[in-house]
């Protein structure tokens, strides 16, 4: 997510902005810039790539003035470019923005503006609402950026300056975490307690909704309508390091409980519940090009490659076309069968693996339209596509892939949507998956909240060399994901299998030294794999199941179960994952594993 600071006091603001933004540097970027108040004006400088680059241009020519705002850009609107780095002016170029989040109605927002004469230099939301904010301003900055924000829907984190009000910054926070800097005669503000640190250990958290105005010696928060309210102040206690994972002790653990969030900004902005229909512009897709689509193949790798084997159930139940998944690796070197009728999905959370981008210019060359499902944004991959989607949630540090592929799932939920609703869903059938997937964040929070019963669980892989992981349907890839999870971060070896298929071989692995997980939601197929279990039982193996609720019959023959919520058959893998994305982590930690950055891995497998 992108890094926000801003200072005003009697030093100059520069280095202070500078070293701040580098302290955000671990949550990832791909531009960044700073906004100095001097000699009347705003002082911008701001570039494309690391801060490095930014620092270059500074040299010898820092801008000079004792207030000022920095920001680290995490591109969600536009490309990462140095047009769309921010600071952003309004019109007048008096007032500047830095912004963290996502503005839904900056569209109609910026036609509006437009209609008025308005002219944009980026791509950005964040633009948009600078200029807002100038258009509202009457000569008080505070109640301008009040009037604009009440305007607008989405979620940010922002500050904002003007050249017409020296020595003043505003803050605000909805959605994205906005934390002030008390300090002995200066006051900052950030989006990252990291930032603060070299400076205080006072700080007043903004609640969504409120709003902070700060000058060198004094502070004041209030909210959009009322002008003071009281906020309490706070010690930092954390040291840097745990900070920057969020109090989680490792990022992995901190991705896989930001899933709630992380899902909510990947939905955000696409689902119409009235249509039951969801509204995807970056797909570039009509609907009269969607219809002539008579194949799909998904093609991917590793945990990407899991969630394209769910996005293949969903689309061939739902919109009933053919679907195909492939491993890029294998679709790049095959002689496959594409043709301008048929669509080919590349899935990627780095957008940069090389096997993925082969395949998918592979099939670009042969004629197919190509989409992306891709979560940095401005990678390769998301450059070569026709269309796609980002992910939006925000950079994934750990090696092991958790929140990428929950919202792989739910992008991949909203794209057969938009083909199912065009073919053959009903507008009812289309309100009822919007509804479940509104349900999913808070859904997912209940699994994660009882995060402890698995971390009891993972104490029943001590000593294990192998685990079985057993799945039907959708929840198959599942079973796969959930082994993937556990091998590449504990080193235990483990295998995902088809439940129905454990017969055919693996059931000569069964014994009471092997752990055996069973993914067994209450849908279509439970009473099968309750058969399955037995078989395992059978032969002494011990079972811990993923169950709904009130599962007597799975309870009464597993040695553990653990409950996820229920939801539509389709969407279930979005809940039953978490456990097991959890379990892999307890097991790592008991086994004083390199949980972020495990042995012989990387987080992007940028060569063959
Ligand atoms: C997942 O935990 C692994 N780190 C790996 O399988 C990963 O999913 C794969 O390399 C694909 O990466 P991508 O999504 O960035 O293309």
């Amino acid at each position: 997510m992108c890094g926000i600071v801003g200072y005003v006091g009697p030093k100059q603001a520069t280095p202070i902005l500078m070293e701040a933004l580098r302290r955000m540097e671990y949550r990832g970027y791909d531009s960044a810039g700073i906004a100095v108040l001097n000699n009347g004006g705003i002082e911008i400088h701001k570039a494309a790539g690391k801060l490095s680059v930014l620092a270059g241009e500074l040299e010898g020519r820092e801008p000079v003035g004792t207030t000022g705002m920095g920001h680290t850009r995490w591109a969600t609107h536009g490309a990462p470019t140095t047009v769309n780095a921010h600071p952003h002016l309004d019109q007048s170029g008096r007032i500047a923005l830095i912004h963290n989040g996502i503005i839904e109605n900056s569209t109609a927002i910026k036609k509006a503006l437009l209609a008025r004469g308005h002219v944009f230099l980026s791509e950005t939301d964040t633009e948009v609402l600078a200029h807002l904010i100038g258009e509202l301003y009457e000569g008080n900055l505070e109640e301008a950026v009040a009037a604009a924000l009440r305007d607008v829907d989405g979620a940010y984190g922002i500050v904002v300056l003007s050249a017409d009000e020296p020595g003043t910054l505003i803050a605000a926070r909805n959605g994205s975490p906005i934390v002030l800097g008390l300090g002995e005669g200066e006051n900052l503000v950030a989006s990252d307690q990291s930032a603060l640190l070299d400076h205080t250990r006072s700080v007043v958290y903004l609640d969504n909704g409120e709003m902070a105005v700060l000058s060198a010696n004094s502070y004041r928060v209030r909210t959009l309508t009322t002008r003071q309210i009281d906020k309490p102040v706070n010690q930092i206690e954390w040291d840097l390091a745990t900070i920057e994972r969020g109090g989680f002790d490792h990022f992995m653990l901190k991705e896989i409980f930001e899933q709630p969030e992380s899902i909510e900004n990947t939905m955000r902005g696409h689902l119409l519940e009235e249509t039951g229909n969801v509204r995807v512009y970056g797909l570039k897709l009509s609907d009269t090009d969607a219809k002539k689509v008579k194949r799909i193949i998904i093609t991917a790798c590793g945990t990407s490659w899991h969630s394209a084997l769910i996005g293949k159930s969903m689309i061939e139940e739902l919109a009933r076309i053919p679907t195909d998944v492939e491993y890029a690796s294998e679709f790049r070197y095959r002689n496959p069968i594409v043709d301008s009728e048929t669509l080919v999905i590349a899935i990627s959370q780095s957008g940069e693996t090389a096997d993925t981008l082969a395949a998918l210019l592979e099939a670009k060359q042969r004629g197919a339209r190509v989409l992306g499902l891709v979560n940095v944004v401005g990678s390769t991959i998301s450059r070569e596509v026709h269309g796609g989607m980002y992910l939006r949630c925000g950079p994934e540090i750990g090696v092991a892939s958790t929140k990428a592929f929950t919202s792989q799932v739910v992008a991949l939920a909203m794209v057969t949507l938009r083909f199912a609703r065009l073919r053959t869903m009903s507008l009812l059938e289309g309100r009822r998956y919007i509804d479940a997937l509104q349900q999913l964040p808070a859904q997912i929070q209940q699994v994660l909240d009882c995060a402890p019963e698995i971390e009891k669980l993972a104490s029943r892989f001590d000593g294990a060399t192998n685990a079985l992981y057993l799945g039907r349907g959708v929840n198959f890839p599942v079973a796969l994901e959930g082994a993937l999870k556990l091998k590449e971060i504990s080193y235990i070896h483990a295998e995902g299998y088809p439940a129905a298929e454990m017969k055919h071989g693996p059931i000569a692995l069964i014994d009471e030294n092997m752990p055996v997980v069973v993914v067994a939601p209450r849908d279509a197929v439970h009473g099968k794999i309750v058969s399955n279990i037995q078989e395992v039982r059978a032969r002494g193996g011990k079972v811990i199941a993923i169950v709904n609720k009130n599962d007597e019959e799975i309870s009464r023959l597993a040695e553990a179960t653990f409950i996820v919520p229920e939801t539509l058959d389709l969407l279930t893998p979005i809940l039953t994952v978490i456990p097991l994305q959890l379990l892999s982590y307890y097991v790592a930690v008991n086994r004083g594993c390199n949980v972020d950055q495990p042995r012989n891995l990387a987080k992007s497998v940028t060569v063959e």
